[in-house]
């Protein structure tokens, strides 16, 4: 596997590269001892400039399994553009630090923060996408699974970041994927057709659908808040507009739909019920702890 440099986007990666790190990952979660010094003496910052429970947690336990030392910055001591610029962060967090993993509001942050940092710098989550969970995801569907090319993924919910990281993520493994959201909220159209090109080539099958009945027969159904982390929609309208598109038993029975995923936090009664989000078909804590391992075949990777 050629070495890694960043990790912005999914789209950055090959099939090779990908099926690489998911292989390295599983390789590490079964073999921790082995690779628990591969961090060591490197440095990484943890910037945040949103909330987190999972990604914050599994990379600074994750840092220090493989015997890195992590940085954590908050929201206050993390926020961009309010006390020094994007590219004053990247520059100095560069002086100290072998890397950089940063949560942002806008991918353009990350580029800004790419391009004056001399370190990598691996998106936590952005408006655009979540890449560190779609490697999670897919770790977990092969867990589940095998192989990934067999594996039919249905994303019932909002087009947002998650979505979008699934869809490069399913594209470059040729999978297929089925994208059912309401009209309106579905995915931004340069990645769609960044999905479809990468499809081409791997012969993935993307459908975009707005009928809940379109993910019939998956292999496993994958839903997200309807309310992202700095969304300033008015949430009544947002409930009424995703009501229908909720996952409850009664879908997963209606569609023949035996596996359940979701990247967490939930909000328990809106994208899901709680009957179907602690039911024995769901996978969330599976990809919960799949975070941390396909996290450290990244870092592994950037120092290999
Ligand atoms: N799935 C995920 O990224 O969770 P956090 O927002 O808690 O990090
Ligand atoms: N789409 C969600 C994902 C949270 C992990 C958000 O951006 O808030």
């Amino acid at each position: 596997m050629s070495q890694l440099k960043q990790l912005l986007c999914l789209a950055e990666l090959d099939q090779q590269q990908l099926a690489g790190l998911l292989d390295l990952a599983l390789e590490i979660k079964q073999h921790p001892n082995n690779y628990s010094t591969a961090l060591k003496g490197k440095s990484i910052a943890l910037l945040f400039e949103k909330p987190s429970l999972r990604t914050r947690v599994s990379f600074d336990v994750g840092i220090n399994k493989l015997g890195g030392h992590s940085v954590y910055l908050d929201q206050q001591n993390g926020a961009m553009g309010v006390r020094e610029s994007v590219e004053d962060f990247g520059s100095n967090l560069a002086c100290w630090t072998d890397a950089i993993v940063a949560r942002v509001y806008s991918q353009q942050s990350l580029i800004k923060l790419a391009q004056s940092s001399k370190k990598p710098v691996i998106n936590a989550l952005s408006d655009l996408y979540h890449p560190c969970q779609a490697l999670a995801d897919l770790l977990t569907l092969k867990e589940q699974f095998g192989d990934l090319s067999k594996v039919h993924l249905a994303f019932v919910g909002d087009g947002n970041n998650v979505c979008h990281s699934l869809m490069l993520g399913a594209a470059i493994m040729g999978m297929t994927l089925t994208v059912v959201t309401p009209p309106g909220f579905g995915p931004d159209a340069h990645v769609l057709l960044k999905a479809q090109a990468l499809g081409q080539e791997s012969g993935a099958k993307l459908t975009l659908s707005q009928h809940v009945s379109s993910a019939s027969g998956a292999d496993a159904i994958y839903t997200d808040t309807w309310m992202s982390m700095g969304n300033k929609a008015d949430p009544a309208q947002v409930e009424r507009v995703f009501a229908p598109y909720q996952i409850n038993t009664a879908v997963m029975q209606r569609l023949a739909v035996k596996n359940f995923m979701h990247c967490l936090p939930a909000h328990r009664g809106h994208e899901v019920t709680s009957e179907v989000l602690d039911s024995d078909y769901s996978l969330v804590l599976q990809q919960a702890e799949n975070r941390m391992h396909a996290q450290n075949a990244v870092l592994v990777s950037l120092f290999a």
